[in-house]
């Protein structure tokens, strides 16, 4: 690890994912690098298709890269084996799933889906017990420990599934778009829940979401363009805390990525409107960086 990124909790270098299906080869990740900070919040943002859940997968320990580097609180995955990989998953990471009904088994109660994940890291019953009804009181449903999803309403089977996700006391948590099946103000509520889970509990947020108000909401956002990190948005006043409200009066800066190698990625739409095709006349004068058409 180099000197720079000592203080990152998650780090990801030149990362790549393809999927074989057949003769096909589909790169999800190409050579996407990402630094996050210990307790920092960070939303990712993206076109469908871009390798958003990729990344996610990856982090959780569910899907392996194909190539680079990824390291979780010193963890790395790449060279970790199928135990290792399994006590990551139980106890390094906690995640989220957009699809509420994904988050919880069926036949389970709330608190029967939050002390689930304890059972299989060997934690006594009694104390199962208690974390439990704790976790879900946290997350405010502590009046609906004994509802089975179904009688749960959407934005309440989030809460339980953020219980469930906190239940092993993990200290990353991703959330592939965990507001994505909600209506608005239950979104909101389900932000600033993640909030205080960051708050109170100094866990490391990784989020992915659709919402286009995000950088409003968080301190850092960042965009990946095919599969590899391109720009990144964040508050002008250095803001961790993520919120359910969005506060407009606080300026956002926008920087452009630029990876190991010096590359950047410009968007087709900005090029063919500069009328830049496969090729650009590069300058530089008095600091600034100037991309011009070839004629
Ligand atoms: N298991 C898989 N096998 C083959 N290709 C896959 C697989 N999973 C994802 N892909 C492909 O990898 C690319 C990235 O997919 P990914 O699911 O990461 O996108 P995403 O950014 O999460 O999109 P969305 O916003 O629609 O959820 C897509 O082209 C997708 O078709
Ligand atoms: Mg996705």
């Amino acid at each position: 690890m180099t000197l720079a990124n000592e203080n990152a909790y998650v780090l990801c270098e030149d990362l790549f994912k393809i999927y074989k299906i057949a003769d096909l080869e589909v790169v999800a990740l190409r050579g996407l690098d990402l630094e996050v900070r210990r307790g920092e919040v960070v939303a990712i943002v993206g076109a469908s298709g871009s390798g958003k859940s990729t990344l996610l997968n990856i982090l959780a320990g569910y899907d392996a890269p194909s190539a680079g580097r990824v390291t979780v609180g010193g963890k790395d995955l790449l060279q970790m084996g199928g135990k290792d990989v399994e006590d990551y998953r139980r106890n390094d990471v906690g995640f989220i799933w957009q699809q509420t009904s994904r988050n919880m088994f069926p036949y389970l109660t709330s608190i029967e889906n939050v002390a689930l994940p304890m059972m299989l890291t060997n934690k006594p019953g009694k104390e199962r017990q208690e974390r439990a009804k704790e976790l879900l009181e946290i997350v405010g449903l502590g009046h609906r420990l004994d509802h089975t999803p179904e009688k749960l309403s959407g934005g309440e089977q989030q809460r339980v599934a953020i219980a469930v996700a906190l239940a092993n006391d993990p200290p990353l948590l991703l959330a592939d778009e965990p507001t994505g099946e909600l209506d608005d103000a239950t979104a909101a509520e389900i932000l600033d829940l993640f909030g205080s889970v960051n708050r109170e509990l100094g866990t490391t947020i990784l989020i992915v979401t659709h919402d286009p108000d995000i950088a409003y909401k968080v301190g850092r956002v960042v965009m990946i363009r095919d599969g590899k990190m391109s720009t990144e948005v964040r508050r002008k006043v250095t803001f961790q805390r993520i919120t359910g409200d969005r506060d407009k009066e606080e300026p956002l800066e926008e920087f452009t990525l630029v990876d190991a190698s010096g590359r950047v990625q410009i968007p087709r739409d900005l090029l063919d409107s500069l009328k830049i095709k496969d090729k650009a006349r590069v300058t530089i004068e008095n600091g600034t960086v100037t991309l011009r058409p070839e004629e």
